[in-house]
């Protein structure tokens, strides 16, 4: 129930982000069960340069998250119960379910996640004082939080994700996970409700900083939308 509702939450703090002007102006933010659909970058392609190159962001959400999509609907489309779950529930069963099922519900969520996380210049915001007391208090302060992530991520081997999570206990940790495992699936070796993760597979990095993942994980601080990680936070305690 935990995780359900974190992933809710998640959902929710999408659509209300994407919250509309008008009709026309509606930001797709995905479907919730199959056929799943990819959801719209909440900004243009360049917005995160020079962090990002807009290159990569074309090619990361058009091609490689759209990928995600489509495998995880094709992994999906022949089995009833399979198509019947939400990607909420997806995720959290991933264990036990089939491999491309496990992979590519992953690949989706944890993509629709962290396009949320950045923002364009004067629109990241900061974090809130409760999510500032609580890194204090986990971390001692913002830099070795930060120093912290950033070893999550050059330290994954392989393919994967840097985490900042609530763990089950309330209290915020920094975790990684392989491909694209999540810290809401039951293989989880440190489970949690994600507020921020940074995808540390070379796709996301390699136009600009080609093999120097740690120069992708400290310039990524420049991009990070912490309004939107405040409101991850709160969200996250709120349903622990
Ligand atoms: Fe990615």
């Amino acid at each position: 129930m935990f995780r359900k509702a974190a992933l809710s939450a998640l959902f929710a703090t999408a659509a209300l982000t994407a919250a509309p002007a008008s009709a026309q102006e509606a930001e797709d933010v995905g479907a919730t069960t199959a056929p799943f659909t990819l959801p719209d970058l909440p900004y243009a392609t360049d917005a995160l340069v020079p962090a990002i190159d807009a290159e990569t962001m074309e090619i990361h959400h058009g091609r490689h998250h759209q990928a995600y999509v489509d495998n995880l609907n094709e992994a999906v489309e022949t089995d009833d119960a399979l198509s019947a779950m939400t990607l909420e529930e997806l995720v959290a069963g991933a264990g036990t379910l089939p491999d491309a099922v496990r992979n590519n519900a992953g690949g989706h969520w944890n993509h629709s996640f962290f396009w949320q996380l950045m923002a364009p210049e004067g629109e990241r915001g900061e974090a809130s004082p409760e999510l500032a007391e609580a890194i204090d208090t986990a971390f001692g302060s913002m830099e070795e939080f930060q120093t912290a992530f950033e070893e999550a991520g050059a330290g994954q081997f392989g393919s994967g994700w840097a985490w900042l999570i609530v763990d089950p206990d309330g209290n915020l940790a920094v975790t990684s996970t392989p491909n694209q495992d999540n810290p809401l699936m039951d293989v989880a070796e440190e489970p949690g409700t994600p507020i921020m993760g940074n995808d540390v597979w070379e796709h996301a990095y390699y136009i600009t900083y080609r093999n120097a993942r740690p120069d992708y994980l400290s310039a990524w601080w420049d991009v990070v939308n912490w309004e939107q990680v405040s409101q991850n936070y709160a969200a996250a305690v709120e349903a622990n």
